[in-house]
């Protein structure tokens, strides 16, 4: 009674508190664009064939009950970081790698990481994924907003975003979207990363890149692009990885921190600092996640057919964006709605006011973030045509 009295209730979450209303809603036709999970035209979102071969392997295999090291199994970050790096075999004496609890326990790793070692101020694009400012935040840093999307322009606005990153005090640590920006599907383009590559260095800044959607874009080794220059650029910067996508193992939480050094001899010294996080934090990562897909990307055969199935996804995907904007264009009176044919990713940006996707829920079941994310899988041939229809009405009003 005297310890818990005064706890208030938090908020609910962004993207997962929706989902309780959207489950309790009784209507039959509802439907659901919000949460960033890939589902097939019968919106299933199953595990992938090959990762489940890949499961039955390991489950068969291992036998071990012992602890994994603090920084997880060598055999995941090595492949991983192939995928990441093209090479890993040329850049492992100074890229410090380690296995994470998802995406999201990667970002937390890195930032408890930089607020140790290089600064507590770190700037996040406007808008982004709604979970980074509150992981910065609990990281114990002061989180700032680089303006990144222009309704009216229905993308970048680049000149503020380049004048802004301009303008960042040394040290800053600054985050990027890989591949497919969420919420926004808007990415920059490679010359674009080019000038922000150039900037970052000019300033002295710190990029740390969520790479949460590889293969969702243009494909594996294109999505890899902006970190690669970033590589090869000779930039000092971190990666957190997020294998939940890519690999449909959501709810595994694999992930992984990479964090690129200049020199070899600095490797081991930011290791060891992050291993003693993780030491205090979770001890030892989960096993068999990290190695199921490990199982698929160190078996020719078996990576072989993941690409696939990851094409698969993404081609599913933008014919799903390709259909909406097709029928959209089609209808619209008003809004020239093209500009979602340029997004990139599982998400689309409609541009559409809070007050708007409210009455869209409210009154035909239509569910998405308030931003006016969709989550582009959620379309089907069956329930398409709704949508178009609903988003036109409010827009247009
Ligand atoms: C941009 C972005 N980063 C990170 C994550 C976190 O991924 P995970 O589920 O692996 O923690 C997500 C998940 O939705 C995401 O969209």
């Amino acid at each position: 009674m005297i310890f818990f009295e005064h706890v208030i209730e938090g908020p609910p979450d962004a993207v997962f508190g929706l989902m309780g209303t959207f489950r309790a809603d009784q209507r039959p036709e509802k439907i659901n664009l919000m949460v960033g999970i890939y589902k097939d035209e019968h919106l299933k979102s199953e595990v992938m064939p090959v990762v489940k071969k890949a499961k039955e392997k390991v489950l068969a295999s291992d036998q071990m009950a012992d602890y994994l090291p603090f920084d997880g199994a060598p055999q995941f970050f090595e492949s991983l970081g192939k995928l990441v790096f093209r090479e890993w075999g040329n850049v492992e004496d100074r890229v410090y790698a380690t296995q994470a609890i998802g995406g999201t326990g990667a970002l937390r790793l890195g930032a408890d990481f930089l607020a140790q070692e290089v600064g507590k101020r770190v700037w996040i694009p406007q808008p982004t994924w709604a979970n980074h400012r509150g992981i910065f935040e609990r990281a114990g840093f002061t989180v700032e907003t680089l303006p990144y999307y222009s309704s009216a322009q229905h993308g970048i606005d680049k000149s503020a975003y380049f004048k802004h990153l301009r303008s960042l005090p040394p040290k800053s640590v600054v985050l990027f979207h890989g591949t497919c920006h969420n919420p926004t599907g808007c990415d920059p383009t490679l010359e674009e990363w080019k000038e922000i590559s150039h900037i970052c260095k000019e300033r002295s800044l710190l990029p740390f890149f969520d790479f949460a959607y590889q293969g969702f874009g243009d494909g594996v080794e294109e999505d890899a692009g902006p970190v690669r220059l970033f590589l090869d650029e000779g930039h000092e910067f971190l990666v957190a990885y997020s294998c939940s996508k890519n690999f449909s193992l959501y709810c595994q939480r694999v992930g992984a921190l990479f964090v690129v050094c200049k020199e070899a001899a600095v490797k081991p010294r930011v290791g060891s600092q992050i291993k003693r996080i993780i030491r205090t934090t979770y001890s030892n990562p989960p096993a068999h996640g990290a190695k199921i897909v490990a199982e698929v990307l160190n078996d020719r055969a078996l990576k072989v057919e993941w690409l696939k199935e990851l094409d698969q996804m993404r081609h599913r995907i933008s014919q799903a964006r390709a259909l909406l904007v097709k029928k959209l264009v089609a209808k619209a009176k008003k809004i020239d709605f093209r500009f979602v044919q340029q997004h990139k990713g599982m998400f689309s940006y409609l541009d559409l006011s809070p007050k708007q996707v409210k009455e869209l829920m409210e009154k035909h079941g239509i569910y998405m973030l308030d931003s006016g994310r969709i989550n582009v899988a959620g379309l089907t041939s069956q329930n398409i045509d709704r949508v178009v229809d609903q988003v036109i009405a409010v827009s247009e009003a």
